[in-house]
C-alpha cells in the first residue's frame, strides 16, 4: 500500500530503511494533477528501481507573480490512486513551509540554458526549479530520477545542473505522451474550454509541419521555425509566446539544422500558456 506523507523527516526515515536493506531508490517529481504523461514516468521508474518516491508539490518559486499558482489544479486523492496503480511506494506532498521555512535564503541558479525559451519569457522560473529539485534531491537522494521531454528545456537545464554539481544522480528522459489527437498531455489542458481544446491542436500541427520540413532537408534552422509559426497564425484563438530553434544542449539559439536540435514553441491558447517541441539528430 501506498504511503502519503508530508514532511522530509518522514521521506528520510523511509528511504533509510529501503537503502538498509540495499534497494534502489526512483524519484519522479511532480507537481501533481496527475496525468497519462505522469504514470509513463512512474512505470519507467517502477520499472528500474526497486522503490519509487513521486514528489507532489506546487513550487511556489517557480511561478511569477502574474502566473496561475493559485488556480494551478489539485487533487492529491486521484494523484494517490494513479500512483498505487502505478507501484508507486512513497508520495512527498509536503506544504510550502515544508519545504522552504522562515529567513530561507539560499538558490541554485545558472546562465546559459535558461537565458532563451521560457526562461526569457518566465525570468525566475528555472532558478525555482532547480531549487527545489536540487532540495527533492537531497531529501531523497534516489539513484534515478525521472523528467518528461515536454519539458525539453528543463531536461536540459537540469542535466546541467547535475554535471555541474556534480550530483550523483542519473537523470531518466521519457518521451512526450500525447492525447490521441495529437494535444500534449498537461495538467494546464484542464484550463482549457471546449473551443480552445480543439484550437490547442495548433501545436502539434505545427510540430508535424516542422517536422516533415526538416524530413524534406530543410537546414535553415529560421525557414523551418518560420513555417511553424506560420501555421500558428492560422489559428484565431493561438498567440505566439516563441517558437525557436536551439542545440539542444546548450539551449542556445542556433542557424543550421545539425547535430542535436530542439525545435520548442509556447503558444497562448486564450489564457493558458501551453508549450510542445520536437527534437531531430542530424549528423
Ligand atoms: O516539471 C514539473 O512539474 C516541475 O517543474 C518540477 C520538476 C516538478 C519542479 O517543481
Amino acid at each position: 500500500m501506498i504511503k502519503v506523507v508530508h514532511t522530509i523527516k518522514e521521506v528520510r526515515e523511509t528511504v533509510k530503511e529501503w537503502r538498509k536493506e540495499g534497494l534502489s531508490v526512483g524519484l519522479v517529481p511532480t507537481m501533481g494533477f496527475l496525468h497519462e504523461g505522469h504514470k509513463s514516468l512512474i512505470d519507467k521508474a517502477v520499472e528500474q528501481n526497486d522503490r519509487v518516491v513521486v514528489s507532489v508539490f506546487v513550487n511556489p518559486m517557480q511561478f511569477g507573480p502574474t502566473e496561475d499558482l493559485d488556480k494551478y489544479p489539485r487533487d492529491l486523492a486521484a494523484d494517490t490512486r494513479l500512483c498505487e496503480a502505478a507501484g508507486a511506494n512513497l508520495i512527498f506532498n509536503p506544504e510550502p513551509e515544508e519545504m522552504y521555512d522562515e529567513g530561507f535564503c539560499s538558490f541554485v541558479d545558472m546562465n546559459g540554458p535558461t537565458a532563451e525559451l521560457c526562461g526569457k519569457s518566465r525570468p525566475i522560473h528555472f532558478r525555482g526549479v532547480c531549487t527545489v529539485v536540487n532540495k527533492l534531491f537531497n531529501i531523497v537522494q534516489p539513484d534515478r530520477a525521472y523528467f518528461g521531454q515536454k519539458d525539453a528545456q528543463q531536461l536540459s537545464v537540469i542535466r546541467r545542473m547535475v554535471k555541474d554539481l556534480n550530483i550523483p544522480i542519473e537523470i531518466v528522459p521519457c518521451p512526450i505522451i500525447r492525447e490521441a489527437d495529437g494535444l500534449a498531455k498537461s495538467s494546464r489542458n484542464t484550463y482549457l474550454n471546449p473551443q480552445e481544446r480543439q484550437a490547442a491542436l495548433i501545436l502539434s500541427r505545427a510540430i508535424k509541419v516542422g517536422q516533415q520540413c526538416v524530413e524534406a532537408g530543410e537546414r535553415d534552422a529560421h525557414k523551418v521555425v518560420d513555417a511553424m509559426k506560420a501555421l500558428i497564425e492560422t489559428e484565431p484563438m493561438a498567440r505566439i509566446d516563441y517558437v525557436e530553434a536551439v542545440d539542444l544542449n546548450s539551449v542556445q539559439k542556433i542557424d543550421k539544422v545539425q547535430g542535436e536540435v530542439l525545435f520548442a514553441m509556447a503558444v497562448y491558447i486564450g489564457k493558458t500558456r501551453l508549450i510542445d517541441n520536437f527534437i531531430v539528430n542530424i549528423k
